[in-house]
């Protein structure tokens, strides 16, 4: 039987090859400094490059990957949403996509690049440039007390146990008591005993926790915490 060779299967590493190309490419042919995928990605790497330990993340987060995370925007009107370390502002532009009317969106970031890179190409978005650990703080100096969902793609493996534990904490401080907070891990970091640990503090904290994914097709594969009912 003659064998054509669009039914033959595509073997994994073809695919994940395939996947890398689709997610970056583009970007990188066609960088667009301060705009556009081009310009984020490109700051992205950038400040990988400088401080591998605060990005915490080989390449920015997938389409995919950012509407899980930004699934849990709510759309009453007047929806308070804070973004913990937006990057390149990938995912701040999904969520932007879904903010109801008369709603708003703050984002928290601590990398420089990042923050001068944003206040570049998103001059809309309400930025913060800070810690998250200082969220209290800092979402009350912008005269807000509660955030009714809070993204998050910091890199909390890489984190030690007392940086999680403050950040959640700040997290669980100003969330909604209706309120839903999601995080992003990656699919490597998923067996070590930090993101074990971080798992236990989530669960710990909230009443329900939903693992979305994994996006295959994100580099490297991610999964998406999806929290609810805080405690
Ligand atoms: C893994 S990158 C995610 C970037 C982008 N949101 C994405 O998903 O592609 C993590 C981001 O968190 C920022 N970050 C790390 N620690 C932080 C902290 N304590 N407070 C605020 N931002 C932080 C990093 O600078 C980086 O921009």
């Amino acid at each position: 039987m003659a064998t054509n060779s669009s039914e033959m299967p595509i073997p994994r590493r073809r695919r994940a090859r395939a996947a890398f190309d689709r997610q970056f490419l583009p970007r990188f042919a066609t960088p667009q400094r301060g705009s556009g995928h081009g310009g984020d990605t490109s700051t992205f790497m950038r400040a990988i490059m400088a401080q591998p330990h605060q990005v915490g993340a080989i390449a920015p987060s997938s389409s995919r990957v950012g509407r899980l995370a930004a699934g849990i925007v709510p759309d009453h009107d007047g929806a308070v949403v804070v973004e913990l370390g937006p990057g390149g502002g990938h995912i701040t532009d999904i969520i932007r996509d879904r903010m109801p009317s008369g709603g708003r969106l703050v984002a928290v970031e601590l990398n420089d690049d990042m923050v001068r890179h944003l206040e570049r190409s998103r001059p809309w978005l309400e930025l913060i440039a800070g810690d998250a650990s200082d969220l209290v703080g800092l979402l009350a100096d912008a005269g807000i007390k509660q955030a009714d969902a809070i993204v998050s793609a910091l890199p909390w493996t890489l984190l030690g146990h007392d940086s999680q534990r403050r950040i959640l904490d700040q997290v669980l401080e100003v969330l909604a008591p209706d309120g839903r907070f999601t995080t992003i891990t990656t699919l490597s970091a998923w067996p070590f005993p930090s993101c074990v640990e971080f798992r236990r503090m989530l669960r710990e904290a909230f009443g329900q926790v939903k693992a979305l994914g994994p996006v295959w097709a994100n580099v490297p594969p991610a999964i998406v915490l999806s929290c609810g009912d805080p405690r």
